[in-house]
C-alpha cells in the first residue's frame, strides 16, 4: 500500500512564487473541487501562519509527521539523469547491486520469480545482465515478453541504445506484423502474443536459453496461457532458464504455480506519494483532467505530469483543451509540453516521452494504461487518475465481446498512484471520491483470460496438440462455459470437427495471425474469388488507429472527403475503396492529406496486406480478384462473421440474430443514413449503447448459404434485402443524440 506523506511548509512557501495565477483562472480552478489544492488556491493570498491550518483540510493530512519535512524538501529536487551518461543512469538503477545475486539465482535455479517496483530495472536491465553472462553465446537468445506493443517497441529501442546497438540487430523485437530482429538478434522483445506463434513453428523454444515472462502481473490473457505453455516446456528442456518478472504482490502466487519457484525481491525506490480526491463524482474526466493539470502546473512546483485516460480518442481530447487554455494563457505562464503516448502513437513520436524535460518548463504525459506498469517515464511528480481504463469484455451468454470503458481496480489505482514517487515524494489527483475508491472499485482487475472470447487461444492451443482444453495448467481458469462457447464458434466457423479435432480449414485458420473469424473470411474469400479485396479489408480492419481524422476547424470539408468514399453496401467497402484510391495514388501522402486520411493508419495498413498476402500461399490461396462484386465480398465477410448478425428491430434500433440483444448503428457508419434490413458488423462498443462499428448490407438468406449449420430458415425467413424507409423525426433523433462521444 501507499505511504500518504506530509504536506511540508515549503511547498507552501513554493506555491506563494506563483503570482501569475489570472484571476478568471482562479474562478475556473475553483470550479473542481478538489481537496487540499483547492483550499490552498483560496487561501494562497492569506497570512503564512495560517497555512499549517489549511492543511488539515484534507483527510489524509492529518497524521502528518513534522520530521519528515525536511527531508522531503530536498529529495523534491528530482535527481538530473540528464547529466549522467548512459551507463551511469544503468548503475543507478535499484536492480544494479542485485545483479551478481540475480545472476547467482538464476545460474542455481530454472524458474525464478523476479518481483521489483516499477522503474527498477528489470525489462531493460536483465536481460543485458544475461546476455553479458554468456547466455547467448552459443547463438541462443534470451526472449523477454511484453504484454503491449508500445512497451516492446520502446524498451528494445531503449536496450538497443544502452549497449551501443544498432535496433534490429543484437537487440530486437517482435510485435504482430512488425518483425524488428535479424539472425543477429541476442536479446528479443515481443508480445506475448508473438511468443505464442512461436510455439506453433518451435514447440520447444529451442532457439532460447531464456524466457522472461515480464509484467506478468498485468495477467493478459495470453501471458497465462504461456505460464502453462512454459511450465511444459521447462519439464523437458532442463537447459532452459524461464523468469517471470512482476511488478506487483502476486509473487506468491506465480511460485506457487511454478512448484514452489524461488522469488527474488528487488527493494524498491518509493517515496511518499499523497493521495488528493474529488469531493463529488466527475461527470466529464477529462475536461476535469485538463483543468487538474492546469491546476497543477500554476500552483505546484516543477515536476512532470502523468495523467492516465482510457485510449487515442480521449488522450487527443484533452490534447486538445490544453493546447487551447494554454494559448489563451500566453506566456503568463511557463511552458507547458504535452505529450501523448498510446498503442497507435508512431514510434518517433513515442520515443519523445523519454526525453528530459527542459529547465524551467513542465511535461505533461497523457498516457493510456500502458504507463501505468509497462513504462517507466522519469521526473513524474504528478499523477492525474481519473480511474478507468478501456477493456474488452466477453458476455458468454449473449456472445457479444465489446470494448468497455470500466473504473480500474483499487491495485491499478495503486499502481497509478505509484508513478509518482519515483523520483521524491509526489501527489496523485484522484478524479473520483474517496467513498467510490473505497466502496465501488474491485480490490483486483479481472485476469483476461477471464473476461474475453477464448476463440483464438483455444484455436492455438488445438495446433499445439492440446486437446483437453478443460484441463490445461491454467494459473485461474476461464470460465467453463466461455471455453465450450468458444469450442462452439470454432465448430460453427468449421475450424474444428464434432469430435473438437482441428480441421484442414482449423490449421489454415491458425497460420494466419489474425482472429477466427477474420481467417475465416480470409479463407472464404478464396472460394468467392475475391482475395485481394478481402485482404485489402481486413487489413484496414486491423490497423487499430483511426482512418480517417477531423480536425475541428475543417470539421465540414473532414466530413465531405469522408462522405465521398462512402459505399452504399457498407463500411468495409467504404474502407477498401480508401484503400484502392490510395493505392491508386502510388501510396501518396499528399493525396491522404488532402482527404483528411491519416496517412500513418494507412501506410499500416499496407504493411499488414503486405504480409496477409504472403502468408496466401501457405494457406494455400490464390489471390484472386473481383473489385466488382460487392455481393461476392460481402458474402465472404459474412463466413467469417455471421455471429455478427443484426436485424434492424424499430425506432433505429438493431436486434442481433441469434439471442436478440439490442444494438445500435455506430455514429461514424455510412449506413446510418439509410439502415438496412440485415447487417453484419465487425465490433461492438459499448458506451451508453452497444453501438455495432464497420457495418456491412447483407441478406438473410445467405446466412443459410455460408452458415447452413448455425442459422436456421425461420431465423432469416425476414430475408428481403429491401431497404428500410429512410429514417425520419423521432427516431432518426434518437439514433443520433445519445451518442455525444462514443469512446472510438
Ligand atoms: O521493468 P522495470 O519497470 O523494473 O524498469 P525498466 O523498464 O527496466 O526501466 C528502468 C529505467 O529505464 C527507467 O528509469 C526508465 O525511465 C528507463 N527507460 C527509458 O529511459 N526508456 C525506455 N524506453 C524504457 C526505460
Ligand atoms: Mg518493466
Amino acid at each position: 500500500s501507499l505511504s500518504f506523506g506530509a504536506r511540508d511548509k515549503a511547498q507552501h512557501r513554493h506555491d506563494k512564487e506563483y503570482n501569475l495565477v489570472l484571476e478568471d483562472e482562479i474562478e475556473f480552478i475553483k470550479s473542481l473541487p478538489l481537496k487540499g489544492t483547492r483550499k490552498k488556491t483560496k487561501k494562497k493570498k492569506k497570512k503564512k501562519e495560517e497555512d499549517s491550518e489549511s492543511s488539515s483540510s484534507s483527510d489524509d493530512d492529518e497524521e502528518e509527521e513534522e520530521e519528515e519535512e525536511e527531508e522531503e524538501e530536498d529529495v523534491m529536487k528530482a535527481p538530473d539523469n540528464s547529466k549522467m551518461s548512459i551507463q551511469e543512469v544503468r548503475r543507478s538503477l535499484p536492480v544494479f547491486p542485485f545483479r551478481d545475486s540475480l545472476l547467482a539465482a538464476i545460474r542455481d535455479h530454472q524458474v525464478l520469480i523476479v518481483e521489483g517496483e516499477t522503474g527498477s530495472g528489470k525489462t531493460t536491465q536483465i536481460p543485458q545482465y544475461l546476455y553479458e553472462a554468456g547466455y547467448c553465446d552459443d547463438g541462443k537468445k534470451v526472449g523477454c515478453t511484453q504484454p503491449r506493443r508500445v512497451a516492446a517497441m520502446s524498451v528494445a529501442s531503449r536496450v538497443a541504445q544502452e549497449m551501443g546497438k544498432k535496433l534490429g540487430n543484437e537487440v530486437g523485437y517482435s510485435i504482430r506484423f512488425e518483425d524488428c530482429t535479424s539472425e543477429r538478434t541476442r536479446i528479443k522483445y515481443m508480445t506475448d502474443g508473438m511468443l505464442m506463434r512461436e510455439f506453433l513453428v518451435d514447440p520447444s523454444l529451442e532457439g532460447y536459453s531464456v524466457i522472461i515472462v515480464d509484467e506478468a502481473h498485468e495477467r493478459t490473457l495470453h501471458t497465462d496461457i504461456l505460464f502453462g505453455l512454459l511450465k511444459d516446456v521447462a519439464r523437458f528442456r532442463p537447459d532452459l532458464k524461464l523468469l517471470v518478472s512482476s511488478a506487483t504482490l502476486d509473487s506468491e502466487k506465480f511460485s506457487d504455480f511454478f512448484d514452489e519457484a524461488p522469488v527474488f525481491r528487488i527493494p524498491g525506490r518509493r517515496y511518499p506519494v499523497h493521495i488528493y480526491y474529488t469531493r463529488s463524482p466527475e461527470a466529464n474526466y477529462i475536461e476535469a483532467a485538463a483543468v487538474t493539470v492546469l491546476q497543477i502546473h500554476i500552483t505546484q512546483r516543477l515536476g512532470d505530469v502523468l495523467v492516465f485516460l482510457t485510449g487515442q480518442e480521449e488522450i487527443e481530447a484533452c490534447q486538445e483543451i490544453l493546447t487551447e487554455r494554454v494559448k489563451a494563457l500566453g506566456s503568463k505562464i511557463r511552458e507547458l509540453i504535452v505529450l501523448p503516448i498510446y498503442a497507435n502513437l508512431p514510434s518517433e513520436m513515442q520515443a519523445k516521452i523519454f526525453e528530459a524535460t527542459p529547465p524551467g518548463a513542465r511535461k505533461v504525459v497523457l498516457a493510456t494504461n500502458i504507463a501505468e506498469t509497462s513504462l517507466t517515464i522519469d521526473g513524474i511528480v504528478y499523477v492525474i487518475d481519473p480511474g478507468y481504463a478501456k477493456q474488452n469484455y466477453f458476455n458468454a451468454r449473449s456472445g457479444m465481446e465489446s470494448l468497455v470503458v470500466v473504473p480500474i481496480s483499487r491495485a491499478s489505482a495503486n499502481q497509478r498512484a505509484g508513478r509518482a514517487g519515483r523520483v521524491g515524494p509526489g501527489k496523485c489527483f484522484r478524479l473520483y471520491t474517496k467513498w467510490a475508491f473505497e466502496n465501488e472499485m474491485e480490490e483486483n482487475t479481472v485476469p483476461e483470460i477471464q473476461r474475453v472470447n477464448l476463440g483464438n487461444v483455444v484455436l492455438q492451443l488445438k495446433s499445439l496438440g492440446i486437446g483437453d482444453l478443460i484441463n490445461f495448467d491454467y494459473l485461474d481458469p476461464p470460465p467453463a462455459e466461455t471455453l465450450i462457447l468458444a469450442m462452439e464458434q470454432l465448430y460453427a466457423l468449421k475450424a474444428l470437427n464434432h469430435k473438437g479435432e482441428l480441421t484442414l480449414t482449423g490449421r489454415k485458420m491458425a497460420e494466419l495471425p489474425v482472429d477466427p473469424m477474420m481467417g475465416r473470411m480470409i479463407l472464404a474469400a478464396g472460394e468467392f474469388g475475391v482475395v485481394e479485396e478481402v485482404l485489402t479489408l481486413a487489413a484496414m480492419l486491423s490497423v487499430n488507429g483511426a482512418i480517417f481524422y477531423r480536425p475541428k476547424d475543417k470539421a465540414i470539408h473532414a466530413d465531405t472527403a469522408r462522405k465521398n468514399f462512402f459505399h452504399p453496401d457498407g463500411d468495409h467497402l467504404t474502407l477498401m475503396n480508401v484503400y484502392n484510391e490510395w493505392a491508386g495514388t502510388e501510396y501518396s501522402s499528399q493525396w491522404c492529406y488532402e482527404v483528411f486520411v491519416q496517412y500513418r493508419s494507412m501506410k499500416r495498413a499496407r504493411d499488414i496486406r503486405d504480409q496477409l498476402a504472403g502468408l496466401m500461399e501457405r494457406v494455400e490461396i490464390q489471390l484472386s480478384t473481383n473489385p466488382a462484386d460487392s455481393m461476392a465480398i460481402r458474402k465472404a465477410i459474412t463466413a467469417g462473421y455471421f455471429y455478427h448478425v443484426a436485424r434492424f428491430s424499430k425506432g433505429g434500433m438493431y436486434k442481433t440474430a441469434k439471442k436478440g440483444q439490442t444494438v445500435m448503428m455506430h455514429p461514424q457508419s455510412c449506413l446510418c443514413e439509410d439502415l438496412p434490413r440485415w447487417v453484419v458488423y465487425h465490433e461492438l462498443v459499448l458506451t451508453t449503447k452497444e453501438y455495432m462499428r464497420n457495418v456491412v448490407v447483407i441478406d438473410g438468406k445467405w446466412l443459410l448459404e455460408v452458415a447452413p449449420h448455425y442459422y436456421r430458415d425461420n431465423e432469416v425467413q425476414d430475408n428481403t434485402s429491401k431497404k428500410m424507409p429512410k429514417v425520419k423525426g423521432k427516431a432518426k433523433e434518437e439514433l443520433t443524440k445519445e451518442y455525444a462521444d462514443p469512446v472510438s
